[in-house]
């Protein structure tokens, strides 16, 4: 079957909440995938931040499979050694003795126990960033501050305040003594991967401790060795009351988590929440694989590497206004509005990226990228603004 007849059939069965796709992918290996009709892409997007060892990855294929083929779901009325494994690693790269681990799919649902975990403190107000993305179920949208992804379903929980990102005033004018949570991304991956200055976490952090609002870093996007560290904030020195972890958690399967770090560890009492399939032995198998892997093949300073290559390369092409991001979590912002033409333009020519605003072009690859792939996609960025100017 090709491209155009799935793509019609899937419009016909599927809900419209992402837009028609152009083409249906059917098969990928590493960075590289085909689509129905045969044609090869190189995968600069990787399911958004999510395939973090690519497509079909040996050492997740292997567990995967080891692990459906002995035992697949328990229930959480039973403990198994897959989600021990994976939260005492997780554990260790908090550096927090205490630090326990909450078990999920999705990285709204992460940040859902997040917020909740915050009304065990007794307090129940909430400061989050403008332009932020958090998750789409009415708690985590509530969290979320980008307007046009709000206003449809308001009313939204009330008891959250948006603050502009990386404003340590604003910050500092909304959080007081009844702050159950501050939220923030290291990096604002959906608003075009937004950086803040070094020491803002930092200051949040302060202004946290000063209040004694849990601080909580969203690191669905930024995590697992993305930005070339185990969690997005590492850079900044400080330790979060919780951390919230999806995407490239599963390498490529459904996991996400929240872990709730110091005396926070102790909130949730049995009956609290829970989720039926969180922390399930085979998406958890698939975790400690990606994890494993991108250890032994020491990934995150190779990530450091690729960063340096790809901003060096994109920074001096024409049409580019700026390149940010850390790791392999890129924004492109263009000159013009232009970032939409760019992306289709690379998709003719095989390459998958994203435009996230009308003038960011956003890069995720795997972290198994080559030295090659980096190589090609930046001369084929310049020859698809050449061809887009
Ligand atoms: C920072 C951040 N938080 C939360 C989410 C929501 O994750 P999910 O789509 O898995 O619910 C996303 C998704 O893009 C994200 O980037």
């Amino acid at each position: 079957m090709k491209n155009k007849e799935l793509v019609e059939r899937w419009s016909a069965s599927i809900q419209n909440n992402y837009g028609a796709p152009s083409i249906a992918l059917v098969k990928g290996k590493g960075l590289v995938v085909h689509d129905a009709d045969g044609k090869e892409y190189v995968d600069f997007l990787g399911g958004i931040a999510t395939n973090i060892l690519g497509h079909a990855h040996p050492a997740i294929v292997k567990a995967v499979t080891k692990q459906i083929s002995t035992l697949g779901h328990v229930s959480n009325f039973y403990a198994h050694p897959n989600a021990l494994n994976l939260a005492e690693k997780l554990k260790s790269f908090t550096g927090d003795a205490r630090a326990k681990v909450f078990f999920a799919q999705s990285g709204a649902e992460a940040n859902e126990a997040a917020f909740k975990l915050s009304r065990l403190t007794g307090r129940f107000r909430v400061v989050a960033a403008q332009g932020a993305f958090h998750g789409r179920t009415m708690g985590a949208l509530s969290l979320t501050g980008q307007p046009s992804k709000r206003d449809p379903f308001l009313p939204l929980l009330k008891s959250v305040k948006h603050v502009p990102y990386a404003d340590i005033a604003a910050m500092n004018r909304a959080v007081n003594r009844k702050t159950a949570m501050v939220i923030i991304e290291p990096i604002m991956g959906e608003a075009g991967v937004i950086v803040p200055p070094p020491d803002y976490l930092w200051q949040v952090r302060e202004i946290c401790n000063a209040s004694g609002a849990l601080m909580v870093l969203d690191c669905v996007q930024t995590g697992m060795g993305r930005t070339g560290e185990w969690f997005g904030y590492e850079y900044s020195g400080i330790t979060p009351d919780v951390i919230t972890l999806a995407k490239g958690l599963g390498g490529g399967l459904p996991l996400a988590a929240m872990i709730a770090c110091g005396s926070s560890a102790s909130l949730f009492k049995p009956g609290d929440h829970g989720s039926t399939f969180g922390g399930n032995p085979i998406t958890t198998a698939a975790g400690l694989a990606a994890i494993d892997f991108i250890e032994k093949a020491n990934l995150l300073a190779a990530v450091k590497e690729h960063e340096k290559i790809l901003k060096d390369g994109l920074a001096l092409i024409p049409g580019v206004k700026e390149v940010r991001g850390a790791g392999l979590l890129i924004g492109i912002e263009l000159n013009s509005e232009s970032a939409h033409k760019v992306q289709i333009a690379l998709q003719e020519k095989g390459i998958l990226v994203n435009a996230p605003t009308p003038t960011t072009i956003r890069i995720a690859p795997a972290l198994i990228v080559t030295k090659k792939q980096l190589s090609t996609f930046i001369s084929m960025f310049r020859m698809v603004l050449n061809d887009v100017h």
